[in-house]
């Protein structure tokens, strides 16, 4: 498509990106939601006598929703930049989806990237091999997952292809299944400061933490630029606390965080390695190679730590106590990654190459 020209009257942005045959409208102005609406709804759908929104064409599940002129994907495919990220810039929202390829190098993190926290949905679109295994399969990003077809592993399958908010998806209201009725009210302040990153737990319950306020844009470590997780130090593997980073992403892939007898981390009476599976929800012990984590105990954004209270950010962590707790995401990002299994660092091609990322928790195995 082409020759559609919304915002482009009004707007230098204003040019259409094709993406997977559909057509995303870069975001217009007014981020921080005091900007004009007529950047980001659309009164009559129509300007110029043309029609502003397909919404059929979106592929995105539900819709139309409060008189939008973009969809999720639309407003959030573009390539962050240090201007787009900051703070005072009302035009720019966090892009997940690069318009060209980003800029990941070995973990996200650092000069030069331009990733944020969530890693980028780029290469489960246009990875050259295993393109699949590199994000979630997001409904109008990508087709389903040729391998894992619906099904999460370690849960059960899903009856829908997965979606940006929803009950199909990760952001918003789980009990709702239009992902623009889930974020309802979302992007004007409700839930912003209370859910981390608009995400709440199938039983309702917020996810708790404390936000970036660039999404860990070029994040380095050892200072308090970066998300606080919020995690759990358990003693027991049915013990659940659904406020979590790690208990979110069970919602969906529960066998590899909690359970009795098989599922869950423990498959035996005595809490404690051998473990069935990687900890998580689990604080790194005192004593031998967790207690120099990332070598001095700074808090690393390469392999990053949750914590139990999450009052602020932490610029250090003290292994044996609940601020060193183990997550899904101290080995993944949840969006995409260039790497397999959607991790954080090239784990599969090490050593000989890729990236020992593992070695920041296991400092005596690099
Ligand atoms: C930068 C984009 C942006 C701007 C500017 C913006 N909105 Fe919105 N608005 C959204 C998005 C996205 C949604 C739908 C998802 C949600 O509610 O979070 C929404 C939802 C709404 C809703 C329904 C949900 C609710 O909160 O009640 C209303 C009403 C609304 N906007 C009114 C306005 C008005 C009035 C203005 C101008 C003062 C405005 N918006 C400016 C992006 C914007
Ligand atoms: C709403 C359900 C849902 C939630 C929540 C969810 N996932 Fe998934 N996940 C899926 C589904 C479905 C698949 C399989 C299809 C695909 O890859 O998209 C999957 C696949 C994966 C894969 C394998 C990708 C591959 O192809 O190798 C990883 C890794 C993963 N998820 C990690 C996470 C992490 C980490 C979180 C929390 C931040 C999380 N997931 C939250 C549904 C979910
Ligand atoms: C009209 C453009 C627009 C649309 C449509 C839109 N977003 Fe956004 N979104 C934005 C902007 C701008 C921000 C950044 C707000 C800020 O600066 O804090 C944002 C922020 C977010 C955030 C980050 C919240 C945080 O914690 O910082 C999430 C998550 C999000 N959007 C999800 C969605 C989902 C899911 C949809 C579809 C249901 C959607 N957005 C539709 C423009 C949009
Ligand atoms: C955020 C810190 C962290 C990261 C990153 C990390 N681990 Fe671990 N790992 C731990 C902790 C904590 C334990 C459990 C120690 C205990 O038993 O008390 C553990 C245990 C293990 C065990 C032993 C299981 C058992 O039954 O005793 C293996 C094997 C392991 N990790 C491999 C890896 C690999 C491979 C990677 C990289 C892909 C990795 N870990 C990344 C913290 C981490
Ligand atoms: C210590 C690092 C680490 C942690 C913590 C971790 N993972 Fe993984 N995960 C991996 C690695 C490495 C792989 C690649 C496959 C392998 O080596 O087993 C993987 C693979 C996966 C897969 C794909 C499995 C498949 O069948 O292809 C999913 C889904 C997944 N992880 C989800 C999660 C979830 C959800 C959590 C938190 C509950 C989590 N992971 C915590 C390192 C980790």
């Amino acid at each position: 498509m082409n020759g559609y020209s919304f915002f482009s009257s009004r707007y230098s942005l204003g040019l259409l990106v094709a993406i997977t045959g559909l057509f995303l409208i870069p975001l217009p102005a007014g981020a921080t939601f005091t900007g004009q609406c007529s950047s980001c709804h659309t009164m009559h759908n129509s300007q110029n006598g043309a029609t502003v929104t397909d919404w059929s064409s979106w592929g995105e599940g539900g819709g139309p929703a409060f008189l939008l002129a973009a969809s999720c994907i639309g407003c959030h495919t573009g390539d962050n930049t240090s201007s787009s990220v900051a703070l005072t810039n009302d035009t720019d929202a966090p892009y997940v989806l690069g318009s060209t390829a980003p800029t990941y190098n070995n973990t996200g993190t650092g000069t030069g990237s331009n990733t944020l926290a969530g890693g980028n949905f780029y290469w489960v679109v246009n990875a050259t091999t295993n393109k699949d295994r590199k994000g979630h399969n997001v409904t109008g990003i990508v087709a389903q997952d040729a391998t894992l077809g619906l099904t999460p592993p370690g849960g059960t399958a899903m009856t829908q292809q997965l979606r940006c908010a929803g009950a199909y998806g990760c952001h918003g209201d789980r009990s709702i299944a239009d992902p623009y009725l889930a974020m309802e009210g979302v992007h004007h302040g409700k839930a912003m400061s209370t859910n981390f990153r608009a995400l709440e737990n199938t039983d309702g319950t917020a996810i708790a933490g404390l936000e970036d306020a660039d999404w860990e844009f070029q994040a380095t470590d050892g200072n308090t630029s970066h998300n606080q997780y919020k995690g759990t130090s358990r003693t027991t593997d049915t013990d659940e606390d659904t406020s979590t980073i790690s208990s979110f992403c069970a919602s969906c892939h529960g066998d590899f965080h909690y359970g009795a007898g098989t599922a869950g981390i423990d498959a035996d009476a005595a809490w404690g390695s051998p473990w069935l599976r990687h900890p998580v929800d689990y604080q790194l012990p005192a004593s031998g190679e967790y207690s120099s984590y990332n070598t001095t105990n700074d808090y690393s954004v390469v392999s990053p730590v949750a914590s139990q209270t999450v009052t602020s950010a932490l610029a250090t962590v003290t292994p044996g106590t609940t601020n060193t707790i183990v997550m899904c995401l101290s080995c993944h990002r949840a969006h995409g990654t260039p790497y397999d299994s959607i991790l954080r660092w090239d784990y599969k091609s090490w050593p000989g190459g890729g990236y020992n990322g593992c070695a920041i928790c296991h400092t005596a195995k690099n």
